[in-house]
C-alpha cells in the first residue's frame, strides 16, 4: 500500500513575491510533502508583474533543496477551495505577521471551512520580516527607499526594470 502525499496550497496574490513569502512556503515543505504555491488572481484587474512573471520569481527564489516539492501555479477567477480541491490539497498554508493579518484571514478560512471543511493552518511570520508586504515593498522602492534583504534577488532586479 502506498502512503498518501500530503499536499497543501499556500496561496497569494504575490505581485510580487517577498522573503516574508519565502521564509513561509519554506516552512510549509517541512510540514508537508508537496506544496502548491497558488497565484490567485483576477483576469479582470491588471496587476504590477504579468502572473507569468511571478510564478517565475517565485520559482527562482525557492532554496535548491525544496524545489522538487514545491511547484507556482496561477489560478484566474477560481475559489481557492476548487483549486485545493483540483491540486489534491488538504490544507492551506498562510502566514500571520500580527493582528492585523489574523482579522484579515480568519473570515475566509473559515469560510473555506464552511465551503469544502479544508483546514487553514497559520504559521507566525518572521518577526524580522513583519513589516514586509507586496505593495508596501513597491511603494518604498517607487519613491526611490531601499528593499535588499526584504524580496528575492530576482524581485529587486524586477523591480528595478520596472519603468
Ligand atoms: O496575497 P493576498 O492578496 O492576501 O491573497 C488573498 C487570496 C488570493 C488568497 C484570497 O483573496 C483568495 O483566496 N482568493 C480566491 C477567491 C476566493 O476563494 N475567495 C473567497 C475566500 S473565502
Amino acid at each position: 500500500m502506498t502512503t498518501p502525499v500530503r499536499r497543501c496550497v499556500c496561496p497569494g496574490s504575490f505581485d510580487p513575491v517577498t522573503n516574508g513569502h519565502v521564509d513561509v512556503i519554506v516552512r510549509a515543505a517541512a510540514l508537508f510533502d508537496e506544496v502548491v504555491v497558488a497565484v490567485l488572481h483576477n483576469p479582470a484587474k491588471r496587476g504590477t508583474f504579468p502572473v507569468e512573471q511571478r510564478l517565475e520569481l517565485i520559482a527562482e527564489a525557492l532554496p535548491a533543496d525544496v524545489r522538487e516539492r514545491v511547484r507556482a501555479e496561477a489560478f484566474a477567477g477560481r475559489l481557492l477551495v476548487d483549486v485545493c480541491r483540483d491540486v489534491g490539497a488538504g490544507a492551506i498554508v498562510k502566514g500571520l505577521r500580527g493582528g492585523t493579518d489574523f482579522a484579515y484571514e480568519l473570515p475566509m478560512a473559515l469560510m473555506n471551512r464552511h465551503l469544502t471543511g479544508i483546514e487553514t493552518m497559520f504559521l507566525p511570520g518572521d518577526p524580522a520580516l513583519e513589516h514586509v508586504s507586496s505593495s508596501l515593498v513597491k511603494e518604498v522602492h517607487r519613491y526611490g527607499g531601499d528593499v535588499t534583504g526584504l524580496v528575492p534577488d530576482g524581485v529587486l532586479a524586477a523591480l528595478r526594470s520596472l519603468v
